[in-house]
């Protein structure tokens, strides 16, 4: 049965110096079984007690999310590591030295005491620590253990704004902790150490290079930047439809005055269709669109701005009824790996050359 709450408490945290109290109230909520949504550096997550398996049944049910779909378990200490992983592998432990607090999950095999349900049925467990102040202190607040997805409903932008949850789960959980925009805007990297060679099964801040220089080998999951026939990415979350404004979404790519022309060429054939058109494109080529809705994700020479700015556009298009989207592409080294992966998913992978 899905539990529906009409009062959804909203409250501003700071996010660097939160306050105790508020904590302690959001922290109490999650220990009774209840959610709460929170800022963290990459985007929103949607909170609950991660060994309560009726919490992560509440989380399903709040997002619309299949319940083969695993969470993550967020965790603010070193020393709760031991509890929830039946190995710690070394490249574990390098890693966290290197990247945590950060946005970087990693998986390992899982103990008894995480449930099955947190896990969407799987023996291994998605473990990160967030580098966000407000973020940590919930997480001790609520015993150490806070299974979080982005707090999106399911198939929507993760949230990049408190806004953006309310949007979407007001009604359906119990507080929603207010910290401002967060600071990259991308879901955090997810590498996967339970394999021979460690796989990264979601792009994100911290990039392959970032990984080599720390481990030597490392790989990405062949499916992630295209269309596989067949392949099943390793990732059961990388699998949905995911991060889709409501309109179609086709990306342009080739030198950039073609992209430019190209985008115009096809945005007038679909205003000539009676679509209601947007374009995705950075400060460089702002004033050149003819659309209905232009965003800018910022400039093409800042990627973090870029993926910042992303999650937000494609809800103004749906906010704006776009039915039609083109965007720019961007370079698919280091951080934009993350990028054109969220790029190309909402696109259903359909590129077109300029
Ligand atoms: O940045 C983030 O990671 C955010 C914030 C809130 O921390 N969380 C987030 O969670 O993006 P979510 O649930 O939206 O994405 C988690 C992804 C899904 O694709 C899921 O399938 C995968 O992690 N995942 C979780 N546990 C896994 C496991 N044991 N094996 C393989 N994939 C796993
Ligand atoms: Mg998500």
């Amino acid at each position: 049965m899905e539990s529906i709450k009409s009062d959804t408490q909203l409250l501003t945290v700071d996010s660097r110096n939160p306050d105790p109290g508020i904590i302690a109230r959001a922290g109490q909520i999650i220990k009774e079984g209840g959610l709460v949504a929170f800022p963290t550096e990459t985007v929103y997550g949607l909170g609950g007690d991660a060994l309560n398996p009726d919490s992560s049944k509440k989380i399903y049910a709040a997002k619309g999310r299949p319940s083969d779909n695993p969470l993550i378990v967020h965790i603010a200490e070193m020393e709760a590591l031991e509890p929830i992983c039946a190995q710690i592998p070394e490249e574990m432990r390098k890693l966290a030295e290197a990247f945590w607090p950060g946005p970087l999950t990693m998986i390992v095999p899982k103990t008894e005491i995480v449930p099955k349900e947190t896990t969407g049925g799987l023996d291994t467990v998605a473990i990160r620590m967030p580098d966000h102040a407000a973020a940590l202190a919930l997480i001790c607040a609520a015993g150490g253990y806070i299974a979080a997805p982005s707090a999106n409903a399911s198939g929507r932008p993760s949230p990049t704004l408190a806004g953006h949850v309310m949007e979407d789960l007001q009604g359906r959980i119990e507080m929603i902790l207010d910290g401002g925009e967060v600071g990259i805007g991308v879901e955090s990297t997810i590498v996967d150490l339970t394999g021979d060679i460690p796989t990264i099964l979601r792009p994100g801040y911290v990039t392959e290079e970032m990984l080599q220089r720390v481990l030597g080998e490392v790989q990405t999951d062949p499916t992630l930047m295209q269309k596989v026939e067949g392949g099943r990415p390793k990732a059961p979350g990388m699998r949905y439809r995911h991060y889709a404004p409501k309109g179609t979404l086709s990306l342009v790519e080739g030198e950039a005055g073609e992209v430019t022309a190209r985008i115009n060429a096809l945005i007038s054939e679909a205003a000539a269709q009676g679509s209601r058109t947007g374009v995705l494109c950075t400060e460089e080529s702002l004033g050149q669109y003819r659309a209905d809705v232009v965003r800018s994700l910022g400039s093409r020479e800042d990627m973090c701005s870029i993926a910042l700015h992303l999650y937000r556009a494609l809800r103004e298009f749906d906010t704006e009824g776009v039915e039609t989207i083109y965007a720019e592409s961007f370079s698919r080294d280091g951080f934009g790996q993350a990028v054109m992966n969220r790029l190309l998913k909402a696109a259903g992978y359909t590129i077109i050359k300029a």
